[in-house]
């Protein structure tokens, strides 16, 4: 089978993943109406390329918080990837390395961070953090991370309680006996998610500063009241995220709620967007709109489910000679080219 888009990922991942892994990764909250939206959004938008600018010589690099990736495409923070392919994280983690670009790690990795960390000594990694009841847990990850030399924290804010996905009910999903929440064995039973701390506010941002030196990005913000907030409390960096319509359904698609965001921040933080990338013109959209970088989720999880290491360096391939190409013919030779007004919102 000739691999040429993403969905060619997808199509293979739901033929050869048991039925309860696929529905799991595939979930979205309720009736999935966010998580569909997430991907129609990007149809509503179109461009206004230009023409004859010389794109012989094209630069798709940027820098995330000053550190310089290949494209402007990270993997997000997705659990379990041992549900995907044996080697769960450490796979992940060697593919972001060989693309030369972030990959977050989620606090719900089957893999230790130490193990992970020594996957791809030397890539760029963040950590992902739910804030745990017992403080003191999350407080040990966090400085862990650190002292592995990951270069930056991430605090997922939209996650008080875990949002009602129908398959995974239907399916009573659990992890299987063998996997393992790595980084939590000793803080509680694998799965007991209802150990997540629903009491968080802003004020911890202040707690999370107080344990590290890593910039702090937050995660999961939909509007320019909270992005206000965000800038307000120190933050380096926002995620425009809506957990893949995984949390509150019915809520905006991000590239949606990336425009607010982006207005709100006025170029004082690093504005990021994850949901419904699916193609090179998604990521150029999102860029036109205001993103620094985008991150991709399930579609990490069906290139590991394909082959891997291997199976996820031709998603974030495929996804780097399209950006490259849609640059191009916009008429974009680097990515300080791209900007507003690239893009209209189509009437239909
Ligand atoms: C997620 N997401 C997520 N986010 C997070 O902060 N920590 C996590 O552990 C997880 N776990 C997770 C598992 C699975 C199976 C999915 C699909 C998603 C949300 C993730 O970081 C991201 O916001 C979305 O996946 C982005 O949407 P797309 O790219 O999947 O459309």
């Amino acid at each position: 089978m000739a691999m040429v888009c993403l969905s060619d990922f997808e199509a293979y991942a739901k033929k050869y993943l048991p039925k309860i892994a696929w529905d799991f990764f595939a979930a979205g909250a309720d009736d999935c109406s966010t998580r569909d939206e997430n991907i129609l959004a990007y149809k509503r938008i179109r461009f206004r390329p230009r023409m004859l600018r010389d794109v012989s010589i094209m630069d798709i690099r940027t820098k995330l918080l000053g550190t310089e990736i290949s494209f402007p495409v990270g993997i997000a923070p997705t659990g379990f990837h041992q549900l995907a392919w044996p080697e769960g994280e450490k796979s992940t983690a060697r593919a972001a390395k060989a693309m030369n670009t972030c990959y977050i790690i989620s606090t719900y990795s089957t893999c230790t961070l130490e193990e992970i960390s020594a996957a791809a000594p030397g890539g760029l990694q963040w950590f992902q953090l739910y804030i745990h009841r017992n403080r003191a847990v999350s407080q040990k990850l966090v400085q862990r991370a650190e002292a592995l030399g990951f270069q930056g924290l991430v605090l997922t804010a939209d996650l008080p309680y875990t949002g009602k996905r129908r398959d995974d009910v239907r399916n009573g999903f659990r992890l299987p006996p063998h996997m393992k929440l790595k980084n939590l064995e000793e803080a509680f039973e694998v799965c007991k998610m209802s150990l997540l701390d629903p009491s968080v506010t802003w004020n911890d941002i202040y707690w999370l500063r107080s344990l590290t030196h890593l910039p702090i990005i937050i995660k999961g913000i939909l509007t320019k009241e909270d992005a206000e907030l965000a800038v307000r409390h120190g933050v380096q960096g926002i995620i425009v995220s809506n957990h893949g319509g995984r949390q509150l359904d019915g809520g905006p698609a991000t590239i949606d709620a990336l425009v607010e965001v982006v207005e709100a921040v006025q170029g004082r933080v690093e504005v990021y967007l994850d949901g419904g990338i699916r193609k090179g013109s998604d990521i150029l959209k999102a860029l036109a709109l205001g993103a620094k970088c985008v991150f991709i989720g399930r579609p990490a999880l069906w290139g590991l489910a394909y082959k891997g290491e291997e199976g996820l360096q031709d998603v974030l391939r495929i996804l780097q000679d399209e950006f490259r190409l849609s640059m191009a013919l916009a008429g974009c030779a680097s990515v300080s080219e791209i900007g507003r007004h690239l893009v209209q919102f189509s009437k239909l």
